[in-house]
């Protein structure tokens, strides 16, 4: 067959076959059975050989025209494999910007930590320092040293779940003024609150739980006094109830207080005249303080005759009861979504 028709015939069948070529591999394999080593292309320079002398440039030279074709033609075929190939890929990873996005769920802070972070923020302000304590506490700082010996009758407001005789769940977060005092060896002043879980041996009931939290205040410094008390009692209840309060204090009783004081707040719903919330007495109680005892003190190795300081202790959720109108304490600890949602 002369050489330019054979030539013709190979491109067509390229063409051809190039309509069942999908992917780079099959066209590769097509390059090899034209282009390749052993492959259409290669036969014919053989062939060229033996030709004669006077045929061989003219042949060769329709050779490498065919060779040159094919190897176009398979090219451009590559660039659009190539191209195909990468507009499917982009197709099958397009992002659809107009779909809704995922929603999720913002966490929010519970009302108990929202009150917490309200005192401190107000103590922190006043130069006060955040402490924790441990909660199994030793019957030796909730207690004893608190001048609340074994037998003392006022362990009996304050049952608790004991681990062993002298380790116990603390019933307050008091036992914390025990060890920053004995921390700071009878000498350095003290300006701290704890916040704090705590329990008792209680019912649970719309006004009890056997587990709920206090802020703990206690200064001892030189020349501390009831007034210092009175108007950091003061700042306490204006920042959670208002700039309006007054507070009054009435004499009370805590063994590692004295004098002791239990603090009402001027009521934040009548302003004092009388009301339902204040059981028409114009005030509502909100917490115990007073001036630190003397036998805590010496226990503690601070000299009396130098130093005095006072110490408060506030129930949070009494706070939050009272200040968010909640009628039942057990809606802190059941994490019903509903009730935490309504303090985002
Ligand atoms: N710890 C006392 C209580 O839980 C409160 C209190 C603290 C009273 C500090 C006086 C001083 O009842």
């Amino acid at each position: 067959m002369e050489i330019q028709t054979q030539l013709k015939q190979a491109l067509q069948e390229i063409q051809e076959a190039l309509l069942g070529v999908s992917t780079p591999n099959e066209l590769a394999d097509l390059k090899a059975k034209y282009l390749g080593k052993k492959g259409i292309v290669a036969e014919w320079m053989t062939a060229m050989k033996n030709l004669p002398n006077e045929e061989k440039p003219r042949f060769g030279q329709a050779v490498n025209e065919a060779k040159n074709q094919i190897n176009d033609l398979l090219e451009a075929f590559r660039t659009q494999i190539e191209d195909r190939m990468v507009s499917d890929k982009l197709a099958k990873e397009a992002l659809d910007v107009s779909l809704p996005g995922r929603v999720f769920p913002i966490g929010a802070k519970h009302l108990m930590n929202q009150v917490v972070e309200e005192v401190e923020d107000l103590f922190v302000g006043m130069g006060y320092t955040v402490k924790e304590g441990p909660e199994i506490e030793q019957d030796l700082y909730n207690f004893e040293m608190l001048n609340l010996p074994k037998s003392h009758p006022a362990r009996d407001m304050q049952d608790t779940f004991y681990i062993t005789e002298e380790l116990l769940l603390r019933t307050h977060t008091s036992p914390v003024q025990i060890r920053t005092l004995l921390e700071n060896g009878g000498k350095k002043p003290i300006k701290i609150i704890c916040p704090g879980k705590v329990y008792r041996r209680d019912e649970d009931d719309m006004t009890h739980s056997h587990q709920f939290m206090q802020v703990e205040a206690l200064v001892v410094d030189e020349n501390v006094t009831l007034a210092d008390l009175k108007g950091t009692l003061l700042m306490l209840a204006r920042k959670m109830f208002g700039e309006d309060r007054q507070i009054r204090l009435r004499p009370s009783y805590f063994p590692f207080t004295e004098p002791s004081v239990e603090v009402d707040v001027s009521c934040y719903k009548c302003n004092g005249k009388g009301c339902p919330m204040c059981k028409n007495t114009g005030w509502i109680e909100i917490l115990g303080a007073g001036m630190i005892n003397n036998a805590v003190l010496d226990a503690t190795g601070y000299d009396k005759t130098k130093y005095q300081g006072f110490a408060l202790g506030v129930g949070v959720e009494r706070l939050a009861i009272l200040k968010y109108g909640i009628d039942d304490i057990r809606a802190f600890y059941t994490n019903d979504l509903r009730f935490n949602r309504q303090f985002k």
